[in-house]
């Protein structure tokens, strides 16, 4: 859609991008300190299109914000730390944001936006960059929001599809013999994935020997998922998602309404459940046998969410 600039004249779209949300199949915060995450790129996402404008800013709907670089402000400076990769011999852009994904909520909204932007920012310049290339600069607009980010959430952002990512690793992607249909639901509760990773951080240097197992363990189930995804055992990795769950509440990160969630969806027929992102509240993801029964988990998690969807990971 063609904006006015300050002559009243419409000025061409520049640039459009897309970052998509993610899911994290298993491996969330073992990931922060080294292990593989095994994670899945999802259809939500956010929408970008960068216009030539007066001066820098950045508008994201439906959230009615405005910012621009040199705000004291974490999407301000997260969009100035982002620009600064750019070419200080450059035209202003005005990027406009349409967020579809609840934020806070373990889906990746935070680096799908970085992402977002970046594209319909290189779009505009005329830049050529991997999807790959473009995670790995999005880590600069992440490290604002969460200060010791892993970086799977923008890779999976910007590359989506199916993967296993490791710290400082070229991604290894997973071709999943079957899709995986997936239902997300939401607690209603929000956390901030800077806290929650902190508070794992503190929990290591406290008990190092303690953690670090539970770290070890969650990689063996990495490994292990990743073999059932590209298998299509779906019962294998039902349980093995029931395993990782059960090492995340060892390191206090569920909590009873997630609990209730997991539970729920087993008893709709789920194959396995567990807490997705940070935890301390977010989503939960449960693996359904086909997508009819991912239906009828989804209605029966519906009275105790504030958002269920039904994702289809791996899906061509
Ligand atoms: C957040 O989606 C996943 C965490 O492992 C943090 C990170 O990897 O940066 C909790």
């Amino acid at each position: 859609m063609p904006s006015p600039n300050a002559a009243g004249r419409a000025k061409a779209v520049a640039g459009m991008g897309f970052g998509r949300g993610k899911v994290i199949l298993l491996g969330e915060h073992a990931v922060v300190h080294g292990r593989p995450a095994l994670a899945a790129g999802l259809g939500a996402g956010v929408k970008t299109r960068a216009t030539e404008a007066e001066a820098d800013a950045l508008h994201a709907e439906p959230w009615s914000v405005t910012v621009r670089p040199g705000e004291d402000e974490p999407l301000a400076r997260a969009f100035a730390a982002l620009l600064e990769a750019y070419p200080s011999e450059r035209p202003a852009f005005h990027v406009h944001a349409d967020v579809g994904l609840p934020g806070g909520a373990g889906l990746g909204c935070s680096a799908a936006l970085g992402v977002a932007v970046a594209d319909a920012l290189d779009q505009a310049l005329a830049i050529e960059r991997t999807p790959e290339a473009r995670g790995e600069l999005s880590l600069r607009w992440e490290r604002v929001f969460h200060g010791n980010p892993s970086g799977v959430d923008n890779m999976m952002a910007a590359v989506g599809g199916v993967a296993v990512y490791r710290r400082g690793e070229p991604l290894e992607r997973v071709r999943p013999r079957r899709p995986l249909p997936l239902v997300i639901a939401h607690s209603g509760e929000s956390s901030s994935t800077k806290e929650v990773v902190a508070g794992v951080a503190r929990q290591l240097e406290k008990e190092p020997a303690r953690v670090g197992e539970l770290f070890d363990g969650i990689a063996a189930l990495v490994n292990n998922a990743k073999l059932a995804v590209e298998e299509g055992d779906a019962k294998a990795l039902g349980q093995l998602m029931d395993m990782n769950q059960g090492l995340l509440s060892a390191l206090f990160l569920s909590t009873e309404k997630l609990e209730l969630l997991c539970r729920t969806a087993r008893e709709a027929g789920a194959l396995g459940a567990k807490l997705t992102g940070a935890g301390g509240g977010g989503c939960m993801i449960a693996l359904a046998p086909d997508l009819e029964a991912a239906g009828a988990i989804e209605a029966a998690l519906k009275p105790h969410a504030s958002m269920t969807l039904v994702a289809e990971a791996g899906a061509a």
